[in-house]
């Protein structure tokens, strides 16, 4: 039995309410589809506190840029029907353009301060994009939990604060980053990759445990850990958009590693744009300090 693909706010919805009035708990996970690894532990997260997953699949237009991949964004609907249905996924959500955006549609959601810092000030409007479509998803699929990944750093921590502002009744759920095996994090983009451009793009991961072994080391200067990642970066000409250490929670700039700190690389290897981040911890922090996700 193949697992129902629906396609309407009204399908859907009704779907969610029927399980939940047989006392179920009801997760969301949230996709622009071409399912790998990273989204499947996301349901096996959501399905820690939930009895039925259901996830989305939408490429969603209003978060590309005019130059980004929106066209080439790679999809497999079939293949992805039976990777959900095998991770456990009790319905795919995979709306039409109109539903989500009804024709005259003129209200986006947008936060204030969180989408000036790491991708947003390179990807004017992304995150109104994914703030508006993330909400949308909530109120037609009204799910108990929603999960999201830790490789988008900056996209779960606007959805934690979002869903708090908004008052949404929806608890929101974070998991790892997952990996290849030689440390890649895994993305749907990393299809775009040739074969060298896949080498070089080992670069990032190797950064992230550079930056972590000098604060183990007890190098708590982010400049000096900066340029240190940096040669590393250039020398397998990964275009850089920024290296970036922040506040896990308000994403503003430190100087020095004096608390947990993200670490956060993005930026180009040829024409595919890469993200990955990691927390980290200076030696022996207090509790309070370590309670950061
Ligand atoms: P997408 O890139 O398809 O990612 C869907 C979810 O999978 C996000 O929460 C993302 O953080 C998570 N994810 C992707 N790769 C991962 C990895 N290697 N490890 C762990 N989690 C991973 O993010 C989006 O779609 C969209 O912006 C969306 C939230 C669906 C709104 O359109």
């Amino acid at each position: 039995m193949n697992i129902p693909v629906l396609r309407t706010v009204g399908e859907i919805r009704n779907l969610v309410r029927s399980w939940k009035q047989d006392g179920l708990r009801v997760g969301l996970v949230p996709t622009m589809g071409y399912l790998h690894q990273g989204h499947l532990a996301l349901v096996q997260h959501g399905l820690r506190f939930c009895d039925r997953i259901v996830m989305s699949i939408f490429v969603n237009p209003t978060q590309f840029g005019p130059n980004e991949d929106f066209d080439r964004y790679p999809r497999d609907e079939h293949g992805d029907r039976a990777k959900a249905e095998e991770a456990g996924v009790s319905a795919l959500f995979c709306p039409y353009l109109n539903e989500m955006y009804p024709a005259g549609a003129e209200t986006y959601v947008s936060l204030d301060r969180l989408p000036h810092h790491l991708c947003g000030p390179l990807r004017p409007g992304h995150f109104r994009g994914v703030a508006t479509i993330c909400t949308k998803l909530f109120v037609a699929v009204e799910p108990d939990v929603a999960v999201f990944g830790e490789k988008d750093y900056q996209q779960a921590v606007i959805i934690k604060r979002l869903a708090l502002d908004l008052l949404l009744p929806t608890r929101i759920e974070t998991a790892p980053i997952v990996r290849e095996s030689d440390g890649l994090a895994m993305s749907s983009r990393n299809v775009y990759l040739a074969p060298d451009e896949r080498r070089r793009a080992l670069c990032i991961v190797q950064a992230l445990d550079q930056a972590e072994l000098s604060v183990k080391r007890g190098e708590y200067d982010v400049r000096k850990i900066r340029l240190q990642i940096m040669a590393l970066l250039n020398s397998a000409n990964f275009q850089v958009d920024y290296v970036d250490f922040v506040h896990p929670d308000t994403l503003e700039n430190e100087e020095s590693i004096g608390s947990p700190t993200i670490v956060a690389i993005a930026g180009f290897i040829g024409k595919t744009r890469l993200i990955d981040n990691r927390l980290l911890i200076p030696p022996n922090p207090t509790d309070d300090q370590k309670r950061v996700w």
